[in-house]
């Protein structure tokens, strides 16, 4: 993309969050940095707004938004939150945990937020500059992962650009995201809960919190979590997964003692390469080689979560 191609990008300090809170209260699109990836938000009360998400991702309709908020009292106001909510948000709440609960009747978010579903995503999220550009708004935010359906999320404002160039209005730069990888979504069901998308808080952390009865997400139950599509986070080259050297023809993504032509985590830390991982699928992406590999990545603690994005990415 051409550099004229970009959007303009304001530093997150407390003159490009009131423009940003402006540009929102207008129905406009903004590209906000939080503690996971960078979101792309607009207003969830106004349909246009909601529909501009959809048409700059080339989002599939029947995927529904995440809604952030600045409290739980907030959220109270959009969804019916239980017991099980409310112990889950006075543990990891604001942070990388997004609750699907029933929605409440009657409330202003636009029906394209749910995709027609009677439940709401909702998340409260940690990040600073986040937090004050909500306080600031005083709207709630629907704000998927800031680039294209389907391609590698951004944990930098440059990435934001890259992948949707001049369809959003405003990028505020709030440089590298701390943990660099979605939120954990969990489910709250009234005969249980289950982890829909795997993230920074383990479904042993939720566990702890709720006590067993944690369902199986459901395979293929594509209406209710389709971020879970098989196909996602798309470098747009093959991708081999538990790769202990490269191939000639192969850009190498190490971890620990696999040093690689990048490195996830040279130390062999999880939390490290959670930070790193889509950064360094983006440096893949970009290289010269026409095949990306990765080293094997444990399964332990938030490695989970990294397995389940680098399955989709090698979809
Ligand atoms: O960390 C995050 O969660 C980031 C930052 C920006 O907050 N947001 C994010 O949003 O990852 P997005 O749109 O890329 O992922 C939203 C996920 C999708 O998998 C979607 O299917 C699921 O949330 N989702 C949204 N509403 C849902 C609902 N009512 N029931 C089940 N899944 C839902
Ligand atoms: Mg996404």
């Amino acid at each position: 993309m051409n550099a004229h191609n970009r959007p303009r990008t304001v530093p997150a300090d407390s003159a490009g969050i009131a423009e940003a809170a402006a540009l929102l209260q207008a129905g406009k699109l903004v590209a906000v940095p939080t503690e996971t990836v960078y979101g792309l938000a607009a207003r969830a009360d106004r349909a246009e707004a909601v529909a501009a998400i959809y048409r700059a991702k080339g989002r599939p309709d029947f995927n529904p938004l995440i809604v952030h908020v600045p409290s739980l009292s907030e959220a109270a106001a959009l969804a019916e939150i239980d017991a099980r909510a409310e112990a889950l948000a006075a543990r990891f709440w604001p942070g990388p945990l997004t609750m699907v609960l029933p929605l409440r009747a009657g409330t202003a978010i636009a029906p394209a937020v749910t995709a027609g579903l009677p439940t709401l995503a909702l998340r409260c999220p940690a990040h600073p500059a986040m937090q004050a550009l909500l306080a600031a708004a005083r709207l709630p935010l629907a704000a998927p992962s800031a680039n294209r359906s389907g391609a590698i999320s951004p944990t930098t404002a440059a990435h934001v650009g890259q992948s949707l160039g001049q369809a959003v209005d405003l990028v505020l730069d709030g440089g590298p995201t701390a943990q660099g990888i979605e939120s954990t979504i969990v489910a709250l069901r009234p005969s249980g809960w289950s982890v829909l998308r795997p993230g920074p808080i383990t479904a042993e952390q939720i566990a702890e919190v709720l006590g067993s009865g944690g369902e199986a997400a459901a395979p293929g139950a594509a209406i209710e979590a389709p971020g879970q599509l098989a196909s996602h986070y798309a470098p747009g080259k093959p991708v081999r997964l538990g790769a202990v050297a490269a191939e000639a023809d192969e850009f190498l993504i190490g971890f620990g003692a696999i040093a690689g032509h990048a490195s996830l985590s040279p130390a062999g830390d999880l939390a490290e390469a959670a930070a790193r991982l889509y950064a360094a699928l983006h440096e893949g992406a970009a290289a010269q080689q026409p095949r990306i590999a990765i080293a094997p990545i444990p399964e332990s603690g938030i490695g989970a979560a990294i397995n389940d994005r680098l399955r989709r990415a090698a979809a």
